[in-house]
């Protein structure tokens, strides 16, 4: 196997910073040190080597509201790989046919990644075929299940149907994710703003008020409670939601919060643009909040009330999003961000102070890796892991524009950001798949990655459920009285 050493930089681990050579053999980590000779010598002279950046939410190439995402499997990990993320995490839809059949398309897609890849199943009905599958899912190498408790009519599943994945996903040893809006009171609000005249982007965000994603993560937490397994909520935009979670683990749930790079740095007022392809090309869900919300997840981010930042990449053209003229709700649902979460959430958070570099590293690698049970194979520079480095360049520079991103649409919501720190080059299992502005790693060249259920969270939530489980009280029969 050719080996490769990347001399001369400074690592950054979760845990801690220091100074070190990394010997790399074939596609994983030999050993780190010092006076290593190889076949590849890379100069990693003034910059950081950091593990590779994991986005475990995605949605590329994803059917949803009438079209699909444009970034695909090879445009969006080109994207990704650009921005110093070496592993996707994404989404698979099943339709009617069930969730293995679902699975073997989103395969099919993923045959064109450039990064490696692992998915979510989601759970967007619930029926026989769907609990028997679950499991089959999980010999797949899949580990989670995602739920929607919005989009009604669509993805959307209610309390019961939640209850009842979530007490299978207990059973074998998965954990649920969950979109928290409360798709009922949407779906009224959309059509009373619609009645009222109210159609365009901005009315978006006023169908999806903060109250209504805090109630949903209060609810979805309770459940999974009930049921026993950990919980992980995704794209975390707003107080009332982070409240729920810090609440639950002070209480000692394991619930995990994701915020999204978007909602840390975007707010509401992207809505009141007066250009409407402006506003429209911002429409997400949930929709980008009041300032002051970012203090929030900010700090939760420092303090381990949250764990990860994410981007939900699912990216729609202009043209995409004109479908909404006229009625806001039939503008598609999504943002990009894949190339741009790992230099913004540097620029934004490291060189503010609001994040270590070594919180950098945890929430955008180290963290996932370990709840998605995949540490230390990935989120981590250590020996046997894969070789996934970004080597890290905290010097320069460079104006976020749509006209030079490997992203396939026509805009980019961070358009005029001004970034300092870049990915000089980015290592997928040891070949470097991006230089000098250039993606390298062709596509097809990503591999999935397995992940085992029953990680040690799990592990440790249902040996205390079971301890705590009720239990009958047994008395003589003299002290209980005659039935009647
Ligand atoms: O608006 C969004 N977030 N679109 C993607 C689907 C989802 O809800 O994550
Ligand atoms: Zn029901
Ligand atoms: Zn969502
Ligand atoms: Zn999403």
């Amino acid at each position: 196997m050719a080996t490769k050493v990347i001399k001369g930089g400074t690592i950054i681990a979760a845990d801690r910073t220091y100074k070190a050579d990394v010997l790399i053999d074939g596609e994983i980590i030999a050993a780190i040190g010092a006076d290593f000779s190889g076949d590849e010598i890379i100069d990693a002279t003034g910059c950081y080597l950091m593990p590779g950046g994991i986005d475990p939410h995605t949605h590329l190439e994803m059917p949803f509201m009438g079209t699909h995402s444009t970034d695909d499997f090879d445009t969006g990990t080109a994207a990704a790989l650009a921005g110093g993320t070496t592993m996707v995490v994404d989404f698979v839809l099943p339709g009617s046919d069930g969730l293995l059949v679902a699975l073997q398309d989103w395969f099919q897609k993923a045959g064109k990644a450039r990064t490696d890849y692992s998915f979510h199943m989601a759970i967007t009905s619930w029926n026989k075929q769907v609990f028997d599958e679950m499991p089959k899912v999980v010999e797949r190498g899949i580990n989670t299940f995602k739920h929607f408790m919005a989009y009604k009519g669509a993805l959307m599943v209610d309390d019961d149907e939640m209850f009842a994945s979530f007490l299978r996903c207990a059973e074998i040893g998965a954990m649920p994710l969950v979109h928290a809006e409360n798709g009922d009171v949407v779906a009224h609000l959309q059509q009373k703003l619609l009645a009222e005249g109210n159609n365009g982007p901005e009315a978006h965000a006023y169908s999806r008020p903060p109250e209504v994603e805090g109630e949903a993560a209060n609810r979805a937490i309770m459940i999974a409670d009930q049921a026993g397994v950990p919980l992980y909520i995704v794209h975390v935009s707003c107080e009332q939601s982070h409240e729920a979670i810090r609440r639950a683990r002070a209480k000692g749930m394991r619930v995990y919060g994701e915020p999204l790079i978007q909602h840390l740095v975007l707010d509401e007022n992207e809505y009141k643009h007066e250009d409407w392809d402006y506003a429209a090309r911002r429409v997400m869900s949930p929709p980008f909040r009041d300032k002051i919300n970012q203090n929030g997840l900010w700090a939760g981010l420092a303090t381990g009330s949250l764990q990860v930042v994410a981007t939900d990449h699912c990216a729609f053209t202009t043209e995409q999003k004109r479908f909404g003229v006229g009625d806001f709700t039939k503008i598609p649902n999504g943002t990009g961000g894949l190339e741009d979460r790992m230099p913004v959430l540097w620029t934004k958070g490291v060189l503010t102070g609001r994040l270590t570099p070594n919180e950098f590293v945890a929430v955008t690698s180290t963290n996932i890796a370990q709840i998605l049970n995949i540490y230390p194979r990935k989120g981590a520079i250590l020996p046997g892991s894969d070789a996934d480095i970004v080597i890290w360049d905290p010097r320069a520079k460079k104006v976020i524009s749509a006209k030079t991103q490997k992203s396939a649409i026509d805009y980019n919501v961070f358009e005029g950001f001004e970034i300092t720190g870049l990915p000089r080059m980015t290592l997928s299992r040891g070949t470097v798949a991006f230089k000098d502005g250039e993606v390298l790693a062709p596509t097809g060249n990503g591999r999935f990655v397995e992940r085992e259920a029953n990680p040690s969270q799990n592990r440790a939530l249902s040996t205390w459920k079971e301890l705590t489980a009720p239990r009958r009280v047994e008395r003589d029969p003299k002290n209980i009285p005659a039935g009647v």
